[in-house]
């Protein structure tokens, strides 16, 4: 898959929302489906990060993006439901949803990780990704062509110490995965997969890996293949797959 070449237009006319736009993978994917002829419908948190991706997205002649400032935090199927409505009012359509928001506190033994980090843990990693998939299920029906990512954790595939509640959450991710591919597997026209990145040189691997030089792993830009071919029509036979981009 690092060889995959996209066609310039791979994307081109379609609509993508991307969680976690803001930063890190998310931000370098937005950038790339944008690059790749989507316009792209850019969530996360931070209002003001988000317009500087949107400046990006801009500046080298993208479709003109749309922002959305939400906290997955605090989701529910009310304010999930208008977000989609929304969606659907403005851009008129929906052919992807990339899920890389993401919310980690650190490495600690189980027995010092509280309740309420779990619960936070559970609402952004798995129940947010889940409800708001199904919030955007009838619009995504309607696309020729929908793809849905999740975004999954190594650790989430193979548990080890420390990893906690964040590791829990992406488990969930990756079973989430595969009952929604069995459920939607005469569907033709839409696929659900998760993708794994490994190790990424972003925020997230500056706190767990304090110590390493972000040199030494991989950078957002080097994962964009998986990210672009599963999101377009050439990944179109790939349903209910946990991905690996560096195995
Ligand atoms: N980097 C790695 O080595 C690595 C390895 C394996 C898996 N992953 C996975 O890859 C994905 C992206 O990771 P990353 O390293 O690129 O992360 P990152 O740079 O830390 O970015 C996280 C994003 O999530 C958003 N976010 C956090 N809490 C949110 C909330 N409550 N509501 C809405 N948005 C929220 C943040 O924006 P705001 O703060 O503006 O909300 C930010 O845009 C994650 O799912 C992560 O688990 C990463």
């Amino acid at each position: 898959m690092k060889d995959y070449i996209p066609r310039p237009d791979l994307l081109a006319g379609r609509v993508i929302l991307v969680t976690g736009a803001s930063s890190g993978l998310g931000r370098v994917a937005s950038l790339a489906y944008a690059r790749h002829g989507a316009t792209v419908a850019l969530l996360a948190r931070d209002e003001a990060r988000l317009e500087t991706v949107y400046d990006e997205i801009v500046a080298a002649g993208g479709p003109e993006p749309a922002m959305f400032p939400y906290d997955l935090a605090v989701a529910d199927d009310r304010s999930l439901d208008t977000l989609a409505g929304t969606l659907a009012h403005h851009l008129k359509r929906l052919d992807g949803v990339l899920h890389s928001a993401h919310r980690f506190y650190s490495l600690t033994p189980l027995e010092l990780q509280t309740l309420e980090q779990w619960q936070t843990l559970m609402r952004v990693n798995l129940i947010a990704p889940f409800a708001l998939t199904r919030a955007c299920l009838p619009l995504l029906r309607q696309s020729p062509d929908a793809s849905v990512i999740f975004t999954g954790e190594t650790h989430g595939h193979q548990p080890s110490a420390y990893w906690g509640g964040y590791a829990v959450s992406k488990s969930g991710v990756e079973t989430l995965t595969r009952i929604w591919a069995d459920e939607t597997g005469s569907e033709e026209n839409l696929r659900i997969n998760t993708l794994i990145p490994g190790q990424v040189a972003t925020t997230l691997r500056s706190r767990t890996h304090p110590g390493l030089a972000p040199e030494t792993v991989a950078s957002p830009n080097d994962l964009m293949p998986w990210y672009l071919y599963l999101m377009g029509a050439d990944s179109r036979a790939v349903r209910g797959q946990i991905v690996e981009c560096q195995p």
